[in-house]
């Protein structure tokens, strides 16, 4: 879809459908009051009312608050696919313009890359009328990267395990840093044996495909903060020899959405020329079975030192998160170190599927975070560790467990394992995200559509916008 910003006195609709947006009260007012009403349209959040005589498209909205906004033009988005204009066109300004573009784009994206006969939109364009252009461009440009990098972290995480695999993730990165002007490096086997990266190594040691160690980094001149981003890649995870339940392992290409939304986040923020600098480091993996996969009874010796007995191995995040986290906090010296992972399903029990976990030590930071996610319009919740879980992860015979002895809390006690192997120095830097339940949905909601929704984009992008002022 291509989407314009144009002046409303220069802007001559042909073949366009006009889009009202119009709550309950101005609907009292309206021009086509009694039309409408004859209708049955009330204004009312989600009811619409198309007068093709008139190209006119009326849509309810309960307030022009941002959420609401964004779900609206979700659902236009949605609504449009099958009519028969040229263009779209609504009036926006600077209140409205960032939720009404990413509400569009977001709601309106969908994964055909497997459909033999892709579905054709007629619409073509969507025109955002305004009565000073130039005021508005910026707030425009930016809402379209934002948006456009979740649907790229979407594409990734959408993509079927057997075309996205570690190599061809390494390839999508390496493509990135030349589009965008990144620098990458890229750790195969050999390189990951010499930095001892034996617990990342073991959980991919089944997979016919190698492991690969990604490494992006966006370097401004005037670089305010640094910020490093770990991802959780797992392009499949069958659970290993802990095998998982047929009914549980679909939808296991989408273990690797944490990677995914670190690189999205590294497009974003390199295009929206942000004065930070950013790191993303990504553990790209595949967990299978085999002759020669790595078993429960295990013990790793994980890159920091630490030995850990495997006592389940669809516990693998965590193996593979703990090396990739070390290497992290080595090469680089944050101001913050942020994890991105499809870490447990006790995140879901714990949450519910809409809102991502958050944990970590420093309760400044979990709140600026929360504002962050709120204003971008994400659902984000902390979850508190304490002394008492940490013990659940004992081990008998090493230095930790890679499962705790416990049935309950287990999206902490997770994140208390990945605790374990940040550095002192970093552990009030830390933010740990479990996009277990966010990062995937079989069902509609919100701006998002069956499949990946790119959780972590939005939030991350604005909380790093936020970090330009300071
Ligand atoms: N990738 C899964 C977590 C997951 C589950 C993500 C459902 C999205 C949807 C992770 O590797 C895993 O299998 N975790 C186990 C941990 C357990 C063995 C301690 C889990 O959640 O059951
Ligand atoms: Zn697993
Ligand atoms: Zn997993």
């Amino acid at each position: 879809m291509n989407i314009q910003l144009i002046d409303t006195n220069l802007f001559e609709p042909k073949e366009n459908l006009t889009l009202k947006l119009i709550t309950p009260k101005q609907l009292k007012k309206a021009k086509f009051k009694k039309t409408l009403k004859k209708a049955g349209f009330d204004a009312t959040e989600g009811s619409s009312c198309a007068m093709h005589g008139k190209s006119l498209l009326f849509c309810g909205v309960e307030d022009f608050e941002n959420d609401t906004l964004k779900t609206t033009m979700a659902n236009v988005a949605k609504a449009i696919k099958n009519y028969n204009y040229k263009s779209l066109s609504v009036a926006v300004d600077e209140r409205n313009i960032a939720a009404v573009v990413e509400g569009f784009i977001l709601g309106g994206y969908s994964f055909e890359n497997y459909k033999s006969k892709p579905k054709k939109q007629k619409i073509k364009t969507l025109y955002l009328t305004c009565k000073d252009v130039s005021s508005l461009q910026k707030l425009f440009e930016e809402a379209v990267i934002t948006a456009e990098a979740t649907c790229f972290t979407r594409d990734l995480v959408n993509t079927a395990p057997d075309d996205m695999y570690p190599e061809v993730m390494a390839q999508v990165a390496q493509n990135l840093a030349k589009e965008n002007n990144l620098t990458c490096n890229i750790l195969g086997k050999k390189e990951l044996k010499k930095e001892k990266c034996r617990a990342m190594l073991a959980v991919g040691r089944a997979s016919r495909h190698e492991s690969k160690l990604i490494h992006l980094a966006y370097k401004p001149k005037n670089a305010k903060k640094i910020i490093s981003l770990v991802g959780k890649g797992l392009t499949y995870d069958s659970g290993g020899l802990s095998l998982k339940p047929a009914t549980s392992m679909v939808t296991m290409k989408m273990d690797k959405a944490g990677a995914c939304a670190v690189l999205g986040i590294i497009k974003a923020v390199s295009e929206l020329k942000l004065d930070v600098e950013v790191h993303a480091f990504i553990g790209a993996v595949e967990n299978m079975i085999g002759g020669d996969a790595y078993k429960p009874d295990d013990v790793l010796k994980s890159r920091k030192g630490d030995t850990i007995e495997v006592r389940n191995t669809d516990a693998e995040g965590r193996l593979v998160l703990a090396d990739v986290l070390d290497y992290a906090q080595d090469k680089t010296k944050p101001d913050y170190l942020f994890d991105f992972a499809t870490l447990t399903g006790a995140c879901m029990v714990a949450l519910g599927q809409y809102t991502t976990g958050v944990m970590g030590h420093s309760s400044k930071l979990k709140h600026d975070l929360g504002k962050a996610s709120k204003n971008a319009g994400e659902l984000t919740a902390t979850l508190p560790f304490n002394k008492h879980l940490k013990k659940q992860l004992k081990s008998e015979i090493a230095d930790i467990c890679n499962i705790s002895n416990k049935p309950y809390g287990g999206a902490i006690t997770a994140g208390l394992f990945l605790d374990n192997f940040i550095k002192k120095e970093n552990k009030e830097k830390w933010l740990h995200f479990d996009i277990a339940g966010s990062a995937y949905t079989e069902s509609p909601w919100d701006v998002n559509v069956y499949g990946a929704t790119g959780a972590g984009v939005r939030f991350m992008t604005q909380f790093l916008k936020t970090l330009q002022t300071k």
